[in-house]
């Protein structure tokens, strides 16, 4: 193989993250624009075959052990199934792991379990029928309520729940979030909100902070530090703490007040194929063209070690010079 994925300060990506589609089915406000963005057209994305393709070099060659598939809306990439089997079967075997929405996943989750599935993060931001239809203009809680309990019961294990909370949409609602999810066995993760948006409508001065999440949630269910959750946390977004007294575990992910990039493993192939490091990159690197233009395996495995060695520290949010990147969120995979 050509080795491991190591940056110039000594992280290793061993995370990919492909992103499957920049479409997705709602219309987050925080997000993007009601009448959607201009959508990648259809002869640039990459097919199964690409995708198995690169993912098997990264697997083989480069040292990837998690495949994690995002979009836009991942289940919205036809036959969805087929393409987990394909990289189920890779060798070493990874783990394949999916970040959705939740829509249509009632009548799929069986079927993506079976096809080698190991684990899936569903995105939530409120449990109220109305506050769910104007944050993502559409009217479908229902149908993600009954997607998650289908993951449960397709035996996925954890179920990881994804909240952004914003402040006079659903910032009332972290308790009852954090009751339903303890109740129906799932983990819940707030996120911190990053400047991803295609609006560019972010402002850090009314971001809800993981402190003030916390502040929220203690005088009604106390949470305490767990330091075994602190040993295993590794590389993982989420900060764990456990409701007192209770088994249950809440995530916190405060991408922006206390930035986890300095053990950052991991690295994203976006839907038209470009690597970026980082979510906040501001180059790419154009893999569908080396695969497009007859690059062996090897080739194409020293490109991506390459772009890996131009990985940037962290995410610079809170530099005067900061930029927000061109691609929005859902074109980056999250
Ligand atoms: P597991 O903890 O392994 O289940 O996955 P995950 O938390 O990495 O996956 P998920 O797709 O659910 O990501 C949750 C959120 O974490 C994303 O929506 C982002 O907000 C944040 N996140 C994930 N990776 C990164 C990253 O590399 N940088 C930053 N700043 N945020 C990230
Ligand atoms: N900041 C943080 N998280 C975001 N997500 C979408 N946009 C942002 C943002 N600007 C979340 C979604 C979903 C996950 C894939 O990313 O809510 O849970
Ligand atoms: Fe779709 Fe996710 Fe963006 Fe919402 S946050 S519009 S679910 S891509």
């Amino acid at each position: 193989g050509a080795g491991a994925l190591r940056d110039r300060y000594g992280r290793v990506s061993t995370d990919l993250r492909i992103s499957l589609t920049d479409r997705c089915n709602l219309r987050c406000t925080y997000c993007m624009p009601a009448e959607g963005l201009d959508w990648m057209p259809h002869d640039e994305v990459l097919d199964d075959d690409e995708v198995v393709r690169l993912a098997r070099i990264g697997v083989e060659r480069l040292g990837i052990t998690t495949l994690r598939l995002t979009g836009g809306e991942p289940l919205l990439r036809k036959d969805l199934e087929h393409l987990v089997a394909e990289l189920a079967a890779l060798d070493p075997r990874p783990v394949v792991a999916l970040t959705t929405n939740g829509i249509g996943l009632a009548r799929r989750a069986g079927a993506l379990a079976a096809a080698g599935l190991n684990r899936i993060n569903v995105s939530l931001d409120t449990l109220q029928s109305d506050t769910f239809a104007s944050l993502t203009r559409r009217r479908r809680l229902d149908d993600v309520l009954a997607g998650i309990r289908a993951a449960r019961e397709a035996g996925l294990d954890p179920v990881k729940i994804n909240t952004v909370l914003m402040r006079g949409v659903n910032d009332h609602e972290a308790v009852p979030l954090l009751r339903w999810a303890m109740a129906e066995g799932v983990q819940l993760r707030f996120i911190e909100q990053m400047p991803l948006d295609a609006q560019h409508a972010w402002e850090r001065s009314t971001m809800i902070t993981a402190a003030e999440i916390r502040a929220r949630i203690q005088p009604h269910l106390p949470l305490v530090e767990d330091p075994a959750d602190a040993l295993a946390r590794g590389s993982a977004p989420a900060e764990l703490f456990r409701v007192e007294g209770t088994e249950h575990a809440v995530g916190i992910i405060a991408a922006v007040s206390k930035p986890f990039c300095g053990s950052c493993d991991r690295v994203r192939l976006t839907a038209d194929g470009q690597i970026r490091t980082c979510l906040f990159s501001r180059t790419e690197s154009d893999l569908r063209g080396a695969l497009r233009g007859g690059a062996t395996d090897a080739e194409i495995a020293d490109r991506w070690l390459v772009a890996v060695q131009g990985k940037q520290a962290g995410h610079g949010i809170d530099d005067p010079t900061f930029l927000q990147p061109d691609r929005p969120m859902s074109a980056i995979g999250g």
